[in-house]
């Protein structure tokens, strides 16, 4: 998983949200061109651990307990917003990435990595048949979520990539991995 976010945010520029903080692991592969960092996750139970790693970050970060689907801030905020294994989690994934594509500055761009729908029939349905089980084991997380098609409906510019991420079930393990640019 450390490859996927350092490869991922070493695009990270300037003001960045991140959402669905969890416990902080993307901080330590944020690069020096990040400014400033904005954090959102609706769990408590994550910000302790969270608070600890915030503590030792050479990057000032604001940590706000909120979710996606509601971000309070102006549009046009951020240069980069961040999501890491956190789009199969929100309840409203579509009403996140509206509020993601708002906030972002004209030619700034969202960053993602995720897991979701297999193009395997045989493991899409079984992706179908467990998700709800998965619902409630694994804190909302949906196994079959369409995530290309997801970012797409709202971003125009998406450069995506996928595979199945080595030494993962293939339930968990089809990765989508990419950027998407809000237009200037
Ligand atoms: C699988 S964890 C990933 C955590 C972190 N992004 C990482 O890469 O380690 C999913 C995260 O999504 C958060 N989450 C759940 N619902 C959310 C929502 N509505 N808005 C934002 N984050 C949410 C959870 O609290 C959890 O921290």
């Amino acid at each position: 998983m450390s490859a996927y976010r350092r490869e991922l945010l070493k695009q990270a520029t300037g003001r960045v949200l991140e959402i669905g903080f969890g416990t902080g692991l993307n901080l330590p592969y944020y690069p020096p061109a990040v400014k400033s960092l904005t954090v959102v996750d609706p769990n408590p139970g994550m910000n302790a651990i969270a608070a600890q790693r915030v503590q030792t970050s050479p990057i000032p970060v604001e940590i706000k307990q909120l979710s996606g689907e509601a971000l309070p801030f102006a549009s046009g905020s951020f240069d980069s917003v961040v999501s890491t294994w956190t789009l199969c989690s929100i309840p409203q994934a579509e009403q996140a990435l509206q509020q993601i594509h708002r906030v972002l500055k004209p030619g700034g761009c969202f960053l993602f990595v995720e897991h979701g729908l297999s193009p395997e029939s045989e493991i899409s349905v079984w992706q179908d048949r467990l998700t709800p089980i998965q619902k409630r084991i694994a804190d909302g997380c949906h196994l079959n979520r369409p995530m290309q098609a997801l970012v797409e409906q709202v971003f125009e510019q998406v450069t995506v990539e996928t595979a199945y991420a080595t030494g993962l079930p293939k339930m968990v393990g089809y990765f989508y991995w990419g950027r998407a640019e809000k237009e200037l």
